[in-house]
């Protein structure tokens, strides 16, 4: 079952998100409560747990691959999850989904290329874009009622200048909270057709979406053209140190050309403990998920009603899915070192800030939810505290 206690904080451990000198280089402090990267505190599944414990107790680690009961599991449970057949034959496996995104951007664009995000998105995209000698070209995403909206207008005129080879989406997308709604993923399959241009959907976000939302893989707009990311426990499952990416395409032609790919790189088998783990989370995996789920949105809507009744000079974007929030602290009108005072230093939040996601505006910052609501409430109560006294 889910529990929100971590269970082990000791100071050996070496976790990014905790850890002194990557708090130092971002905060120029290690005194905050860590909100940045897109890891949980929980502790995970409780079978994921037991299965690894069965690999480790084996006392042999002796090359072992079991691809096909991976894909499988991780097919039954989007059939269960989100309706979707997938076909446990044309899954790839690839270490991680930015080794994914990464040899996608090789395989389908050449140097000099563009390759279009919607802005603003998971910094890791622009830089694996540029570090491969192509052109991050960005579709900014508009605000229309609150919320933020692909600007196809944009879109369109992006793909008509020829540049662009390839679409990078980010469903749901990291960092604005967005699911989009087959609509609108099928106006921009619809404009990505017309001028022929490739889809790699980032999937990995898909199993954390909130009631009344629903997710939408690319898979199912039947565009030959189009590759999902989908499946990875990391996200949805807690596992960012050992998860492995999956990619998927009901493209035979492209199936082949990039198992061949992945096959040539030797990149093409997880490991014991990858294995171990896929396997327990998506087929046991399914209540302990069901209350992480539940308590995420739960601690969405605590977030977002105690920054409407308490500081309305905030404004957050209410997540559809994913582990993030993004809010806009525009309406606060602090200069920009101020803003970053009262974050980091007075409130103590090591929020991320918004100009990693291509955002140029300073005073957007994402905060990473998967931590226990206790805490979370005390920093947000920090905060207000903070803030008052600054207009006292
Ligand atoms: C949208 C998105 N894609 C990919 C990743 C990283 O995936 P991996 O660790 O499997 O490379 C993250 C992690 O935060 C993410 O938010």
């Amino acid at each position: 079952m889910f529990s929100d206690k971590p269970k082990n904080s000791d100071a050996q451990n070496k976790f990014i998100k905790y850890d002194s000198e990557m708090l130092n280089h971002i905060y120029k402090t290690e005194d905050v409560t860590p909100y940045w990267v897109a890891d949980m505190d929980f502790p995970i599944a409780n079978p994921i747990t037991l299965e690894l414990q069965r690999l480790v107790d084996r006392e042999v680690y002796a090359y072992e691959f079991n691809s096909s009961a991976v894909f499988k599991a991780i097919s039954d449970w989007n059939k269960r999850q989100h309706h979707i057949e997938l076909n446990p034959k044309t899954f790839v496996q690839v270490p991680g989904v930015l080794n994914a995104i990464a040899l996608l951007i090789r395989e389908w664009s050449e140097v000099g290329d563009g390759v279009l995000i919607q802005t603003p998105v998971y910094h890791q995209f622009k830089r694996l874009i540029e570090s491969s000698g192509r052109k991050a070209i960005s579709n900014t995403m508009k605000i229309e009622d609150g919320q933020y909206r692909m600007d196809f207008d944009d879109f369109e005129g992006k793909l008509q200048n020829g540049d662009v080879k390839m679409v990078l989406l980010c469903n749901p997308h990291n960092p604005v909270g967005r699911v989009w709604e087959k609509s609108e993923l099928q106006q921009l399959v619809d404009i990505a057709k017309k001028y022929d241009v490739v889809i790699i959907s980032d999937e990995i976000h898909a199993d954390i979406v909130f009631s009344g939302h629903k997710f939408t893989s690319i898979v199912e707009f039947g565009y030959e053209k189009s590759v999902s990311i989908i499946g990875s426990p990391a996200k949805n499952f807690g596992l960012n140190s050992i998860s492995n990416g999956y990619i998927y395409t009901d493209n035979q032609e492209m199936f082949e050309q990039i198992k061949a790919t992945v096959n040539s790189l030797s990149l093409d088998h997880g490991n014991a403990f990858t294995t171990f783990a896929t396997i327990a989370a998506y087929e046991k995996g399914q209540a302990w998920f069901d209350g992480f789920l539940a308590y995420t949105e739960n601690t969405v809507n605590w977030i977002v009603d105690f920054i409407k009744k308490n500081l309305p000079q905030i404004l957050v974007y209410k997540p559809e899915g994913t582990n993030q929030i993004w809010f806009d602290f525009s309406g606060l009108s602090l200069e920009e070192e101020v803003l970053k005072m009262l974050i980091v230093n007075k409130a103590k939040m090591g929020l991320t800030p918004g100009s990693w996601f291509g955002e140029p505006n300073a005073n957007f910052y994402r905060m990473n939810i998967a931590s226990p609501l206790g805490q979370i409430q005390a920093s947000f109560l920090l905060l207000k505290s903070e803030i008052d006294k600054l207009y006292s």
